[in-house]
């Protein structure tokens, strides 16, 4: 399915109100991100995507026939980790399973490793019973480094996390 990664605008904050407040998408994210989803979170969100400082984080909106209907980030560590950035994303829930997040992960890797010379490593920590999200990072190259065991407590429960990494030299040339 047709879609565009873009820089967000403040004018996207009622979108992103829409669409993240679904708790199929809030119950695989770290607890910073809330269910209910109120539009001041969507504000908070937006503003802060805005003024990312884009030396060191790229956040990107997923556009769809005109709307942001997701988002997808990269966040570059810092002191020994300076040369690592961690992926983010998520997706409203209409547009699930149409192979958008595949592609987008493809890309923004892409920006990423252009745009930053001294990124070595994408990583991505998706919680280890998160099907949909390990195939995406599988299906765009990325490699399971291991399980992480009982490192996450959410809603009550302890679970595990998988370490999945996409290095510098795994991305396939421009075009492929
Ligand atoms: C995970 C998520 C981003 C997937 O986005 P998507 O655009 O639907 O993914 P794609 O369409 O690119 O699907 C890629 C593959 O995953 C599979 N998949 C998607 N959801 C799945 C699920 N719940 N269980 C099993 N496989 C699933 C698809 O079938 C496809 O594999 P295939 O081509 O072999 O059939 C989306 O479901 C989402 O936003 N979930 C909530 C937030 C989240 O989990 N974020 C990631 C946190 S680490």
């Amino acid at each position: 399915m047709d879609f565009i990664l873009r820089p967000w605008r403040r004018e996207d904050t009622a979108n992103v109100a829409q669409y993240a407040n679904n708790d199929k998408i809030a119950q695989n994210l770290r607890d910073v991100f809330p269910y209910p989803y109120t539009l001041a979170d969507a504000q908070g969100f937006v503003s802060s995507c805005v003024e990312a400082d884009e030396t060191c984080q790229l956040f990107r909106a997923i556009e769809v026939d005109g709307r942001a209907v997701g988002s997808i980030s990269l966040c570059l560590g810092s002191d020994v980790y300076r040369m690592t950035a961690e992926l983010g994303y998520w997706l409203a829930e209409e547009y699930w399973g149409r192979g958008i997040m595949t592609e987008a992960v493809r890309r923004i890797c892409r920006e990423g490793y252009d745009r930053w010379e001294n990124l070595l490593r994408i990583y991505a920590e998706p919680f280890a019973h998160n099907a949909g999200s390990r195939r995406v990072l599988e299906k765009a190259g990325f490699t399971l480094e291991g399980v992480m065991r009982k490192s996450v407590l959410k809603r009550r429960k302890v679970c595990d996390s998988c370490m999945y990494a996409l290095l510098c030299e795994d991305m396939s040339p421009a075009g492929d």
